[in-house]
Formats: C-alpha cells, sequence, structure tokens
C-alpha cells in the first residue's frame, strides 16, 4: 500500500512537469517585459496587439525548447541583455498565454 501510494505521487509529479514546462518563470514579471520590449515590432507586422504572431498557422516556435531559442535570438538581436531567469519568465508568460506547450 505504502509503494502504491508514492508510485502515485511520482505519478502526480510528473504530470505536473509535463503540464507545466517552465516550472520556475515568472509570468507577469514575463508579460511586463514583453509588453515594454516586444510588442510594437510585432503590432507594426501583424496588426492589433501583435499576438497574432504567436498564433498564426505557420508559427515558427514548435516547441518549449523552441520558445526559448527564438526568445533568445530576440534578446540578442535587439541587445537587450536579459538574463536567464528574465529569458525565462518570458517563456513562461508567452506559453500560458499563447503556446501552451506542455512539455
Ligand atoms: C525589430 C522587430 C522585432 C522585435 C523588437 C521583436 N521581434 Fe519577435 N519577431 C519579429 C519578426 C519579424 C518575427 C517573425 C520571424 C519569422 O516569421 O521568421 C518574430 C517572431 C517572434 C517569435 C516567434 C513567433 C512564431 O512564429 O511562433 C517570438 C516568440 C518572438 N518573436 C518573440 C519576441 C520577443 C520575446 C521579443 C522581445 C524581446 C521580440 N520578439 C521582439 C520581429 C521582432
Amino acid at each position: 500500500m505504502k509503494s502504491l501510494c508514492l508510485l502515485a505521487g511520482l505519478l502526480l509529479v510528473n504530470s505536473y512537469a509535463l503540464a507545466e514546462p517552465f516550472k520556475t518563470g515568472d509570468a507577469s514579471a514575463g508579460k511586463a517585459l514583453v509588453e515594454k520590449n516586444c510588442i510594437s515590432c510585432h503590432a507594426s507586422s501583424f496588426g492589433g496587439d501583435g499576438s497574432a504572431i504567436y498564433t498564426r498557422d505557420y508559427r515558427k516556435v514548435k516547441s518549449a525548447k523552441g520558445l526559448v531559442a527564438q526568445i533568445r535570438n530576440c534578446n540578442t538581436m535587439l541587445d537587450l541583455k536579459w538574463f536567464e531567469d528574465e529569458e525565462l519568465n518570458v517563456a513562461k508568460y508567452l506559453n500560458q498565454t499563447y503556446y501552451k506547450f506542455t512539455e
């Protein structure tokens, strides 16, 4: 019985991990960073608030890993000098709001 409980516990932990690829990020900090640095340019090419760039059918980002890589590219291209935790905050925010990758 004891080991069954342990197993159930492990499965639960595992499914949480799958549901949220960016556990340590702070989504509201990420939102503020995106609003400050990222929206105007996306909005000028995609209209509205620019978020269509994340939801278009032919979007480039296909995985949580890809999302981090893309954020890093933009960070470097724009010379924002974000730290890794800031990239993670942004990844968490964009994932929760638009991409919804589960792993
Ligand atoms: C100077 C303009 C510009 C700025 C500023 C900019 N981006 Fe982008 N971004 C683009 C363009 C253009 C694309 C589309 C690239 C493509 O389709 O090949 C893009 C694509 C993306 C994508 C991928 C969308 C997809 O297809 O899934 C993400 C994620 C993204 N940007 C994040 C950011 C973040 C985060 C910032 C702020 C740090 C940022 N961008 C700032 C121009 C910009």
